[in-house]
């Protein structure tokens, strides 16, 4: 079986979760590249919901080996807060979960001082998930990140937090005394998780490609999607880490002609969480239909997703930067309540037509899109699992994305239930 990136292609939220659970029946080996607990992975099996935040969508699957790479940045205290989850809800995971010993973590001072640097940017706000992830990011960037493999020596793991504490004075004074202290206590008690994460944390680069050497397929998740890339998203508003498919190979060590597919994950409009431009918003009844019959909700914040139609000017770039090879399209089924459906070809700016991404945030806030509509079925794809039975508009549809961005779609998702598939 190939090697296959999973990537989001949008704003992310398109539902790479599901589609990660589907394809691990093909591998041996799910591994996580990027993004931290900011991530929210929705599987549904039968009745039960799981929801993972770090731990990779594969463990749901008996036998076939986690992995958080080098990439991710860790939060431990909530990777052992899905590991209890699992174990009450009787999944095994002791001998098949395995932590990059290189993994940034994310310390309780970073979900701090994310706060008071959010507090502080006044009406521009980025709206973050709250997870720490930016100064997590930025302090590895600026090599005063402490790794998983830190955790192992105590006096080196107190100095280092004692340092940063320090040296993060800037935004910490603004706390009180009580506060700091309390914040000081919980980052230095970070090393207590020791005892438990020990047993998973290992060299995840020699792993993997041992692994690939022994002829094991490997399936890479990622999280976010592309236009939240810190290089190529809606910069500022984006996440601090590289979501596109590049990430895989340096959030995990693997070289690139490693990787045989690229998945790009698409939802059948658009939608994203806080704040940015959203150039097909719909701000409107259209934009309520999808959020009640999508469930926008964050996975992670719960915050509302603002939504709109597909926007192929976006998407014609996420597919260009990823390089993506098959499309795997979901949420088909909430389009089964219009009568017509729109989707954006180009924007016109100034009287001007942008045809192309451009990350000029002047132009993505305050353009019209430019719309083709296409005719709605009306009629109920939920829960469709054999391409035949899809109404000849659903088709058309499906038809007309694959040709505009010149991919093959060989997935269809038509529920959040694992069995309401249409697979290849
Ligand atoms: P991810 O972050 O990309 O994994 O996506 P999330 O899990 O945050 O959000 C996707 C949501 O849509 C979840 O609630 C899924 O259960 C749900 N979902 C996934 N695929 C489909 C689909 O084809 N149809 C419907 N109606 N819901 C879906
Ligand atoms: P999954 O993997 C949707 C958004 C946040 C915010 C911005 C920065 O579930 O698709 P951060 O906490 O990363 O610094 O927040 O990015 N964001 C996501 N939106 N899905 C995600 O992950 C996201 N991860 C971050 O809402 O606007
Ligand atoms: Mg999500």
């Amino acid at each position: 079986m190939p090697n296959r990136v999973v990537v989001g292609t949008q704003w992310g939220d398109e539902g790479k979760g599901k589609i990660v659970d589907i394809l691990t029946e093909d591998a041996e080996v799910v591994a996580r590249f990027s993004g931290g607990a900011n991530a929210g992975h929705t599987v549904v099996i039968d009745d039960q919901t799981f929801i993972l935040h770090l731990v990779p969508t594969g463990i749901l699957h008996p036998g076939k080996i986690c992995v958080i790479g080098n990439g991710v940045v860790v939060d431990l205290e909530q990777v052992l807060c899905e590991l209890d989850q699992l174990r009450k809800r009787k999944i095994e995971f002791r001998d098949r979960f395995l932590i990059s010993q290189t993994a940034h973590l994310v310390m309780p001072y970073h979900k701090v001082i994310e706060r008071l640097e959010e507090e502080a940017r006044g009406k521009d706000k980025i709206a973050p998930t709250g997870k720490g992830i930016g100064p997590a990011y930025r302090d590895k960037m600026a090599r005063n990140g402490l790794r998983v493999m830190d955790i192992l020596d105590h006096d080196l793991f107190n100095k280092r937090t004692e340092w940063n504490l320090k040296s993060k004075n800037h935004f910490l004074r603004k706390l009180s005394r009580k506060e700091f202290a309390s914040i000081k206590k919980k980052s230095l008690e970070v090393s207590k998780f020791r005892r438990r994460i020990k047993p998973f944390i290992a060299d995840t680069v020699l792993f993997l490609n041992q692994a690939i050497k022994e002829g094991k397929s490997i399936l890479f998740e990622g999280a976010q999607g592309a236009m939240l890339d810190i290089d190529f998203g809606t910069y500022p508003f984006c996440t601090s880490s590289n979501t596109t498919v590049g990430g895989a190979c340096t959030g995990l060590g693997v070289g690139p002609a490693q990787i045989d597919e690229v998945i790009g994950v698409t939802k059948a409009y658009t939608t994203r969480v806080g704040n940015g431009p959203l150039p097909t918003e719909q701000q409107n009844e259209v934009g309520k239909r999808l959020q009640d019959g999508g469930n926008e909700f964050g996975a992670t914040t719960g915050r509302p997703r603002r939504c709109g139609w597909l926007d192929l000017v976006i998407l014609k770039y996420s597919f260009r930067i990823n390089g993506i090879t098959k499309i795997a399209l979901t949420k088909l089924d909430v389009l089964d309540a219009f009568n017509k459906i729109k989707v954006c070809v180009g924007y016109k700016y100034r009287n001007k037509s942008v045809t192309e991404f451009t990350p000029d945030l002047d132009v993505l806030g305050n353009c019209r899109p430019v719309y083709e509509e296409l005719p709605g079925w009306h009629k109920e794809t939920h829960g469709i699992t054999d391409y035949k039975d899809l109404p000849d508009e659903a088709k058309k549809y499906l038809d007309y994305i694959a040709r505009k961005l010149e991919t093959p779609v060989f997935l269809i998702s038509t529920g959040s239930r694992r069995d309401q598939t249409i697979l290849p």
